[in-house]
């Protein structure tokens, strides 16, 4: 039982990272509308929100793969100024439609669907672009270049935040793919902050920017 449901998650884990954008839509909306990911609808008092609040200066956030919402109406209302989340899932944004609307959000929370594999931002530079929980479905060949893209879409003096569970939840052993995520991180650009809670989960929260022109140059 536990090979065969070793087996059913590298699958899936395989297919979320590298299967066409239509598997990966159809996967994520059933585990929405299967309420399989209910669990994370209320996260008040996460960890990641304090990193956020001090980092978005009332601006603007971009929140790729932002699931059912939590980030677009638990955030406090004061801290931003503009939000657009981008999910694959058809289901897991009108879940974070509805909860919009009923907390009085639309004039700030906008969402749009896309793959953010391959997606483009149509117009406009955030203060904050966020991975919450949803870095896991890059390959790590693509973490950098990714992340490189997405730069262009930075304001000046603007960062990325990334929240992963990188330890094991019972053990604090760390994880091999979250953990090369975060040395790629910490090897190519500046990180700001980095915080590993011990809180449910032992979350890790890095804050970080494009390298300057000038110290590249210098490292290379
Ligand atoms: C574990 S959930 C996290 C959701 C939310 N950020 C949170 O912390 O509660 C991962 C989310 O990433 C989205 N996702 C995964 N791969 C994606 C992709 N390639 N493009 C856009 N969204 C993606 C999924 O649909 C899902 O909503």
């Amino acid at each position: 039982m536990y090979l065969v449901d070793r087996a059913i998650r590298f699958v899936r884990g395989f297919l979320l990272s590298f299967g066409p954008q239509e598997i990966k839509q159809r996967v994520w909306d059933r585990e929405y509308r299967k309420n399989m990911w209910q669990f994370r609808d209320h996260t008040p008092g996460d960890c990641v929100y304090p990193h956020l609040e001090s980092h978005t200066r009332q601006g603007s956030i971009l929140d790729l793969g932002c699931g059912s919402g939590n980030t677009a109406t638990e955030l406090s209302e004061s801290a931003y100024d503009s939000y657009l989340g981008v999910d694959i899932s058809q289901a897991a944004l009108e879940k974070a439609s509805t909860r919009t609307k009923e907390c009085g959000r639309e004039e700030k929370n906008r969402f749009a669907r896309a793959d953010f594999l391959e997606w483009q931002p149509p117009s406009g530079q955030f203060d904050v672009i966020l991975f919450r929980e949803s870095m896991y479905h890059v390959p790590l060949s693509k973490v950098k270049v990714l992340l490189d893209r997405y730069s262009d879409y930075l304001k000046d003096g603007g960062v990325f935040i990334v929240r992963v569970f990188a330890a094991n939840k019972e053990t604090a052993q760390m994880k091999h793919r979250p953990t090369a995520m975060l040395r790629i991180i910490e090897d190519e650009f500046d990180v700001v902050e980095k915080r590993r809670y011990e809180t449910s989960g032992r979350p890790t929260v890095v804050v970080f920017r494009p390298r300057q022109r000038a110290d590249i140059q210098k490292a290379g």
